[in-house]
Order: structure tokens, then C-alpha cells, then sequence
């Protein structure tokens, strides 16, 4: 494959100095055949002419052994093959020499005649002058025109004189063989050059190809050597600096890949260390909420029973203030305890150590037992609380108690932020198969359209003197949306301002009993919508 182009280079140098060297060698050669033609057919005229001045008076007086002899003489001259005397009517007068069937008249121009005759043919004719012209005549006329005056010559016969073509032939063979010779010489030669000419050019180019096949394979610390000093090593060199300069690049290059990958295994392990840390020390902070949560829960449920206990008039009679005081503290320590519960959920939920308990029940009995729970709570009944859940609804295999902390979470907000109205919980089947939507829809003071992507934020809360006039520290739409991943489903929810919210619950209503339990960050505003 790499020799082909010498191959072709010296194959085509070759053929072209062969072919000029044959075309040069057949002209010469054709010219010199005609050289040689032209030189014949004058001879041939010439000598016909002669005799054809000679035969005047043998043929006027048929003297036949006059023309013999005038043939014979014709004959001892180089190349005549046979001389032929015809009077004027056809009768031959005198023939000498064998006239070959195969011959030809002499071509014009200095053609050479045809290869299939033996000899060419030289017509010469024969005139006589039936007065010759007075001394004043020719003395008067032309120089260059010493011809009789017209009319008075006459033809009176014709002599044929015929030259052999063979010493031409032989002549224009020998100077083919010469040129044929010389052509094989030269080609010979020329091919001999070309192939060293093309090795010329070539072995360079090889040397080159080979130290940049080492190049691509990885020896970058190649170099060519070459003996001459010309244009070729000037390349040589050039292939040389490309070669140092890409070692140096590949090694500068090496170095950063390494000094990077350095780096890159020190962050990672410093990543890795910090991110053990990190979770350490989220469950440390786990640990700590949940045994400070429950070791705050005990004390407090022994106060909040002692509170009761005492407005129940269990430790003696309570006046009117008194009971104000007693319920005014145990209003604020169940707060306390909801609080404290939140934080426990939430650092549950957050660490992803949460267990799923499936159980089979009816999803309108959980929206009555909320409802039951806020009913009670308003006496005076400004808010009405309505569950308004679509007939057979298929029952719920979830987990009822994360289900039901939703729910009452959602119906917490709408009872809290709403004056007057109502707010209701509303089933039906899910838009997905085997879903079911729970739609938590209050009159209330509504959220805005800025806050609503942030409102499941943990510590959000939004709106105007938020905490100020409501309880609560923001929390509870943060553990809705982890309860929701637990149960598979999703919350989203829609809102004007002062007109009210609705929040949509949509869930599996059957659980998988494996449901994977994926602890996440905090919640991000994704599943807002307006
Ligand atoms: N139904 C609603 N109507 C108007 N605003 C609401 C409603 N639900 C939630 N919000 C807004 O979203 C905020 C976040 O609610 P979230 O339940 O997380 O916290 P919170 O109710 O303020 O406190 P917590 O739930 O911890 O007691 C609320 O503070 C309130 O501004
Ligand atoms: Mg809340």
C-alpha cells in the first residue's frame, strides 16, 4: 500500500517518456522514407525525361534497336527494374527489363507509395516538334520560357520507365530497426531514472510516515533523520518542532490531568468526610429532638391532667376566674404539646426512620372524625363543617393514621384562617385509576399568588401578622408534603386572595405494603399551583 505512489509515479514518468521517445522515432523514421521517396521519384522523372528526349527520332523513324539500346543503357543505372517505348498508337517499339504485375504510378506530393508494389512507375511522354523553331525565335523568346512555340509539339509516344521500391524498403527497415533500437534504450533508461526518481521522492516521504504512525502511537519523542539538505529535510525539521512541541504539550497536559485527578480524589474525600459528618450530625439532631420531645411531652401531659383535674373542681372549688385561668393554661400546654408532637414527626420524617402501618378502612369515617373534632371545638358554630364525599367510594388501604394527619393538618389551616363560611372536605375517585382526590376547601382569607409556591416550606408562613393572629410555627403543610411521599401521592393546591383556598389530596388508595418510605429535603415549592 505505502509503495504506490512511487509505483504510480515512476509507472506514469515511464509510459510518458516511451511514448514521446516512439512518437519522436516515428516521425524521423517517415520523415526520412519520404526524404529518400522524393529523391527516387526525382531520379525516376529525370531519367525518364531523358530518354524520353532520346526516343524522339527512334520512334519517329521505329528504329526498335536505337530504344534497346537506350534501355539497356536506362538499365545499368542503380534501381531500374525495366524501361518501356510505346508509339503514339499503342505499338510497343521496345521493352527491357520485366515489367512486375504489382506497381504503381509515382504518387504526388512526394507520397510514399503503396507497401503491397514492387515498383513504382514513371510516365514520361514523348514529343516531337513538326518544325523546329528558327534561330530569331528562340533568340526572341522568353529565356524562361525556351519551349517550343504551342502548336506545332506532338506526343508521338510514351516511355514507361520502371524503379524497384525494394532497396527503399529495405533502407526504411533499417532505420526502423535503428529507431526501434534507440527506443528501447532510451525507454529502458528513462524507466531506470523514473524509478529512481520516484524512490527519490518517495523514501523521504516513507520515513516521515513511518515516524508519524510512532507519533500516533504514543512515541512522542520521535524524531526523522534525514542525510540531504534540501526542501524535503526543511520539511523533516518542521516534523521534527511538531513533535517536540506536542511531547512537551502531551507532558504539560499529563501533569494538569494529574495534579487534577489529585484534587479531584482530595475534594471527593474531603466531600465524602464531610458529608459523613453531615449525617452524623443529622442524627444526632434527630436523636436529640426525639428524646427532647418526649422527655418535654411527659412533664407536660402531667401538667395539662392536673389542670383539668383542677377545673374539674378536684383539688376544691374554682371561682369563675380561676376556671379562665386553669383552661387559659391548658389551652397553652396543649399548644405546647402539639408543638412538641410536630417536631417529633418532623425529625422522624426528615431522618426517613418511618414505618407504614396499611390498614384497611372507610375514608369518609376519617373526614367525619375531623369534622367531629373542629365542630366541637366551635360552639358557636361562624364556620360550617361540611364532608361532602361522593357515594361508594372504594375503601382505603393506606396508612389511616398518616392519612388522617393530613387531613386534619389542611382543615387545622382552613379553620384557622377562616372568620366566617365554611370550610369543606370534599372525596371523590382520583383522575387516575385506583386514586382518589380529597379537595380541603375553605372561605377563608386565601393565600397570594407570590407566597403560594412557598407556603410548604418548613417555618413558612405567609400573609399578613401571620403568626401574630394564628397559632402555630409553620410547619405543618412541610410534614402534609412528606406524609404525602410516603403515601405515594401528591398535594397541590389553588387560592385567591380573599376568597379562599382548596387543597387538593391525591393518593393511591392502596398502599403498597412495601411502599418505598424516601426521606427528602424539606419542600420545596414544586407542587404549588394556582
Ligand atoms: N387554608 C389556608 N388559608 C390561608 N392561608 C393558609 C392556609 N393554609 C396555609 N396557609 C398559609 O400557609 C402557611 C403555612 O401553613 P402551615 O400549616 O405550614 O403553618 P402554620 O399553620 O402557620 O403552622 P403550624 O401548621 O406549624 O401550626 C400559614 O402560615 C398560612 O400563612
Ligand atoms: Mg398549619
Amino acid at each position: 500500500m505505502r509503495h504506490r505512489f512511487g509505483i504510480r509515479l515512476a509507472l506514469a514518468n515511464s509510459a510518458l517518456i516511451v511514448i514521446a521517445c516512439a512518437l519522436l522515432s516515428w516521425t524521423l523514421v517517415r520523415s526520412d522514407l519520404r526524404e529518400i521517396g522524393r529523391g527516387l521519384a526525382d531520379r525516376g522523372f529525370a531519367l525518364g525525361e531523358h530518354l524520353a528526349r532520346e526516343a524522339e527520332l527512334p520512334i519517329l523513324s521505329g528504329d526498335a534497336e536505337t530504344l534497346r539500346q537506350l534501355g539497356l543503357m536506362a538499365r545499368a543505372e542503380r534501381d531500374v527494374l525495366y524501361t518501356h517505348f510505346v508509339d503514339v498508337e499503342g505499338r510497343v517499339e521496345a521493352t527491357l527489363g520485366e515489367r512486375p504485375a504489382r506497381r504503381a504510378p509515382v504518387p504526388l506530393h512526394g507520397d510514399l507509395p503503396p507497401t503491397d508494389v514492387d515498383a513504382w512507375e514513371f510516365e514520361v511522354p514523348i514529343y516531337t516538334t513538326d518544325a523546329r523553331p528558327q534561330r530569331e525565335e528562340l533568340l526572341a523568346a522568353d529565356p524562361a520560357d525556351r519551349s517550343p512555340p504551342s502548336g506545332r509539339r506532338q506526343q508521338i509516344g510514351r516511355v514507361l520507365v520502371g524503379l524497384a521500391l525494394e532497396p527503399l524498403r529495405a533502407h526504411g527497415d533499417r532505420v526502423a530497426m535503428t529507431a526501434a533500437t534507440f527506443t528501447i534504450i532510451v525507454a529502458l533508461m528513462a524507466v531506470a531514472s523514473a524509478v529512481l526518481l520516484a524512490s527519490a521522492i518517495t523514501r523521504p516521504l516513507q520515513v516521515l510516515a513511518r515516524a508519524a504512525d510512532r507519533i500516533a502511537g504514543g512515541e512522542l519523542e520521535t524524531q526523522v533523520t534525514l542525510k540531504s539538505e534540501d526542501e524535503v529535510a526543511a520539511v523533516a525539521e518542521s516534523f521534527n518542532a511538531m513533535a517536540r512541541s506536542l511531547a512537551l504539550s502531551r507532558a504539560a497536559l499529563e501533569e494538569h490531568r494529574r495534579t487534577l485527578e489529585e484534587k479531584v480524589r482530595a475534594r471527593t474525600e474531603r466531600l465524602e468526610t464531610v458529608n459523613r459528618e453531615l449525617d452524623e450530625a443529622n442524627r444526632l439532631k434527630s436523636e436529640f429532638l426525639a428524646t427532647v420531645s418526649h422527655e418535654l411531652r411527659t412533664p407536660l401531659n402531667v401538667i395539662m391532667g392536673y389542670t383539668r383535674m383542677l377545673a374539674e373542681g378536684a383539688g376544691g372549688d374554682v371561682t369563675t376566674e380561676q376556671q379562665e385561668m386553669l383552661e387559659s393554661i391548658h389551652r397553652h400546654s396543649k399548644l405546647q404539646l402539639d408543638l412538641i408532637s410536630d417536631v417529633l414527626d418532623f425529625s422522624r420524617l426528615a431522618s426517613g426512620r418511618v414505618s407504614v402501618h396499611v390498614e384497611r378502612f372507610s375514608l369518609v369515617s376519617v373526614l367525619d372524625e375531623i369534622r367531629a373534632l373542629h365542630v366541637g371545638r366551635q360552639p358557636q358554630g361562624e364556620v360550617a363543617f361540611v364532608v361532602d364525599a361522593v357515594p361508594d367510594l372504594p375503601e382505603m388501604e393506606t396508612d389511616r393514621v398518616k392519612l388522617q394527619e393530613v387531613v386534619r393538618n389542611l382543615v387545622d389551616n382552613a379553620a384557622k384562617f377562616t372568620q366566617r363560611g365554611s370550610v369543606r372536605m370534599e372525596a371523590r375517585p382520583g383522575e387516575r385509576a385506583g386514586w382518589v382526590t380529597i379537595a380541603v376547601r375553605d372561605t377563608g382569607r386565601g393565600i397570594g399568588a407570590e407566597d403560594l409556591p412557598r407556603i410548604f416550606e418548613e417555618f413558612r408562613q405567609v400573609g399578613e401578622n401571620n403568626t401574630r393572629t394564628t397559632n402555630g410555627v409553620g410547619r405543618g403543610l412541610a410534614i402534609v408534603k412528606r406524609l404525602m411521599d410516603v403515601l405515594g401521592g401528591r398535594i397541590t393546591v389553588e387560592s385567591t386572595l380573599g376568597e379562599g383556598s382548596t387543597f387538593f389530596v391525591q393518593l393511591p388508595s392502596r398502599l403498597p405494603r412495601e411502599a418505598p418510605v424516601k426521606p427528602k429535603a424539606v419542600a420545596a415549592a414544586g407542587t404549588a399551583q394556582r
